[in-house]
């Protein structure tokens, strides 16, 4: 029989190749394909042979006897896993090496197992000794959370089949797991890609929550295969920036809840504690009374959150100004300023800009666009925007100022902060009074609103 022929897999997003070539045609990442085992050979086969066994099918209605969600007991993180872990579910974790991926698993995990739930944490990163001593750290040491440190796929499906069926098992990292069945090394598109299944399919069979903890790339994306992403049900993102104090998790798929919706984190001493009320935490090192900061009232899932966002627009000789963002898009600051510049004339191109969005929060609404508008001629301008007003709205290319959902409970927000004015589209049917609302049809308006003396 003529030996199997292998393939060239990319590493970043998996897509395979007969020969080896420098640059993946499918994600555009460069040396990133790698040889490796052809897992069938030649064409797919129909079904012959056994006859397969007998699926039960059932209706819609839930069993009153299972318990749908598991809840953590710390809200931001039943937050954003939509209102609690569901039972036989895989759950991907993703962020930046540091951000606290460990921290916040091992939290939940002492506080499950303090509930009497049967929680295993799997860490193929760090010895047992390492994850104590954080426990200890975090004062968690009393919890019984059933510790090993293991990278062999087979021993840990031998493990988990051993310990009955746990309630709750994290793995730390599918990048570090290995099946000895294949010749690949860690972390590859083949292995991440097996181990992962393997242990879904055990969440699956089992009814077990797991929980797996994944690195990212440099550019910000879970490394190895994206087929993992559409494998699991939920996959979180943790952001913000390690010399900030604030960790945002953030659901980016959900099959059991919204996406988009966002918990909010503070690292301390004591680990990650939660921020019940982010909008006051992002506003509260607000300046006074300077030009270039301007506050948005958004949206993250279905809370509104309100945070602050600077600028600072300076001359520049450069013949190309530089533009830096830190928080939003660059593409989008890049319209807003061609919008600013054709449709006001205020001669932003000659101008270095510099957008941050205040707290580490990323923001990816396109309502934040007259937030930074205004921020922006603030700068310019050198005139501070009134410590009481909010702004909201999305920009269209002509100038409009187009309506944004959800505009009550961004006002009630801004409201329960001690707002009292707010710049946004037409309000149409909005209810809240508390705020002073001023609408601004086309960007030519904020010129009158903001280049000029406040009263
Ligand atoms: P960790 O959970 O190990 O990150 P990850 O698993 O995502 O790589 O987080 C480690 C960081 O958190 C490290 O920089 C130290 C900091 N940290 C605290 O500030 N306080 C604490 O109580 C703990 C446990 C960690
Ligand atoms: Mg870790």
């Amino acid at each position: 029989m003529a030996k199997a022929q292998n393939i060239f897999v990319c590493q970043s997003c998996g897509a395979d190749y007969r020969r080896w070539q420098g640059k993946c045609d499918s994600c555009g990442e460069w040396n990133t394909i790698e040889e490796s085992q052809a897992t069938g050979s030649g064409a797919p086969k129909g079904l012959t042979g056994k006859r397969g066994h007998k699926v039960d099918l059932t209706d819609l209605s839930l069993k009153a006897d299972e318990a749908p969600r598991l809840i953590t007991g710390i809200g931001e993180l039943d937050r954003a896993f939509g209102g609690g872990l569901v039972k036989g579910s895989a759950i991907l974790i993703g962020g930046d090496p540091g951000i606290g991926k460990s921290t916040i698993l091992l939290q939940a995990l002492a506080k499950l197992a303090q509930d009497g739930r049967t929680c295993v944490y799997l860490s193929g990163e760090e010895a047992t000794t390492q994850v104590q001593m954080r426990a200890d750290r975090l004062g968690l040491s009393a919890a019984p959370v059933k510790l090993g440190s293991a990278t062999n796929l087979r021993d840990i499906l031998a493990t988990l089949e051993a310990t009955g069926t746990p309630d709750i098992v994290v793995i730390d990292s599918i990048q570090t797991l290995y099946a000895d069945n294949l010749e690949a090394a860690p972390g590859t598109v083949s292995q991440v890609r097996l181990c992962s299944h393997e242990l879904i399919s055990y969440a699956k069979r089992s009814g077990a929550i797991l929980l797996l903890v994944g690195h990212v790339t440099k550019d910000g994306q879970i490394a190895g295969p994206r087929v993992l992403e559409h494998m699991v049900d939920t996959v979180l993102y943790f952001e913000g920036d390690r010399s900030h104090q604030f960790r945002i998790l953030r659901a980016v798929k959900n099959r059991f809840g919204g996406t988009d919706e966002i918990g909010v984190f503070e690292m301390t001493s004591g680990g990650l504690q939660e921020v019940a009320n982010p909008s006051a935490q992002f506003l509260a090192d607000r300046p006074q009374d300077e030009p270039g900061s301007a506050v948005f009232a958004g949206m993250e899932g279905t809370r509104p959150v309100l945070v602050e966002i600077q600028a600072l627009v300076a001359r520049s000789s450069a013949a190309n100004p530089r533009r830096t963002v830190v928080g939003w898009d660059q593409g989008r600051l890049s319209m807003v300023l061609a919008v600013l510049d054709a449709r006001t004339g205020v001669g932003l191109a000659g101008c270095d800009v510099y957008l941050n969005i205040a707290g580490g929060l990323k923001i990816a609404e396109p309502a934040a666009d007259l937030a930074v508008a205004v921020a922006l001629l603030s700068s310019l301008s050198g005139k501070p925007v009134a410590q009481d007003a909010v702004v909201f709205g999305e920009m269209a290319l002509s100038g409009d100022i187009r309506p944004v959902t959800q505009m009550d409970a961004r006002l009630k927000e801004a409201a329960k902060l001690g707002f009292a004015r707010a710049y946004g589209p037409n309000p149409r049917k909005t209810s809240t009074k508390a705020v002073r609302y001023t609408q601004i049809e086309r960007v030519q308006d904020l010129l009158a609103e903001f280049l000029v003396d406040q009263d």
